[in-house]
């Protein structure tokens, strides 16, 4: 393992802990919503989310604590995310981190409702005085997750995700599709470290722009594993954009060239990050990893 793998690898320990926490199983009859939360949320993933609240508030002064909150919250949303795009009337998909999907284990009412519950918790926890000892602090936070999340965001990027199914489009609306639908949480995930250590335009910019690359290589990278990778790897169905008549970078620019596209915003992603220091190397090293990924 390398240095990167390790670093990841117990950063998704440490945020396993605070899910685990927030997570714990109450009384009936909500059971079986928190059992199906805690299903989708722990034990899987790579956690690239939180990795990255986690090395962004490592560029200022930021207490343990609240980045691991912090983490926790972007991860819940994120878990959210994918119980609602497996649903039979989104993505329709059976597979998802290596097991059935929350409405397969359970039911499709109940994955809707852990869905929904997930994403509030999300926020709950950032609410908490627990995760910063500053209001404004939290509430830039909530703010900045809940514009990520909804309309403008992931949910907004969701919704274009359906529309150009089955019809022809250009790579800007694909670019835009991308940006909102994965590159909006990243994007937050990058820039909460920097909301935590209440850190000046400069940090800030220099994490959005980053982020901004990222998010995207990302995203290239998820449509090549449709089509490149099995399902033993990736741990969720392959092969499911061309059947469904997806649009994406990889349908519109051959695997070659969205495969150079990624490797080229990976590298303009690490420009950003000129004005940190070697703390900031496990970011730098993450946007290789991104792009190189075989999950
Ligand atoms: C998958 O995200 C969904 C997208 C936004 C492309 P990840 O590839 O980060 O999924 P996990 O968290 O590792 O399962
Ligand atoms: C999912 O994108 C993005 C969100 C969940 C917001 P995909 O539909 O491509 O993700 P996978 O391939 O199912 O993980
Ligand atoms: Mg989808
Ligand atoms: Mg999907
Ligand atoms: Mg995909």
């Amino acid at each position: 393992m390398d240095a990167l793998q390790q670093a990841m690898a117990s950063a998704a320990v440490d945020v396993e802990a605070v899910l685990q926490q927030v997570l714990e199983s109450e009384d009936e009859p909500e059971r079986r919503l928190l059992e199906s939360m805690r299903y989708a949320a722990l034990g899987g993933g790579k956690r690239l989310r939180p990795f990255l609240v986690l090395q962004s508030a490592r560029q200022f002064t930021v207490s343990r604590k609240s980045a691991l909150r912090t983490a926790a919250a972007v991860e819940l949303v994120h878990c959210y995310s994918l119980v609602h795009d497996d649903l039979p009337a989104m993505d329709d998909d059976d597979l998802r981190r290596g097991k059935p999907t929350v409405h397969k284990a359970f039911d499709e009412a109940t994955a809707i409702l852990a869905g929904d519950a997930l994403l509030t918790l999300a926020f709950q926890v950032l609410g908490d005085e627990t995760t910063h000892s500053n209001p404004g602090v939290r509430c830039e936070l909530i703010v900045a997750l809940a514009r990520a999340a909804g309309a403008h965001g992931m949910i907004g990027g969701q919704m274009i995700d359906l529309a150009v199914a089955d019809r022809d489009v250009d790579i800007g609306e694909i670019t835009r599709l991308q940006r909102l639908k994965t590159g909006a949480l990243i994007t937050f995930a990058c820039e909460a470290g920097a909301i935590l250590g209440r850190a000046g335009e400069p940090g800030r910019e220099a994490l959005r722009g980053f982020a901004h690359d990222l998010g995207l290589a990302f995203q290239i990278a998820d449509d090549l594993l449709d089509v490149e990778g099995t399902a033993a790897e990736t741990g969720k169905a392959v092969g499911k954009d061309a059947t469904q008549g997806k649009a994406t970078f990889v349908s519109i620019l051959g695997p070659e060239r969205a495969r150079a596209q990624a490797g080229m915003l990976a590298d303009q992603a690490v420009r950003h990050l000129a004005i940190f220091d070697e703390n900031a190397d496990f970011l730098r090293e993450v946007a290789r990893f991104v792009v190189e990924r075989r999950s």
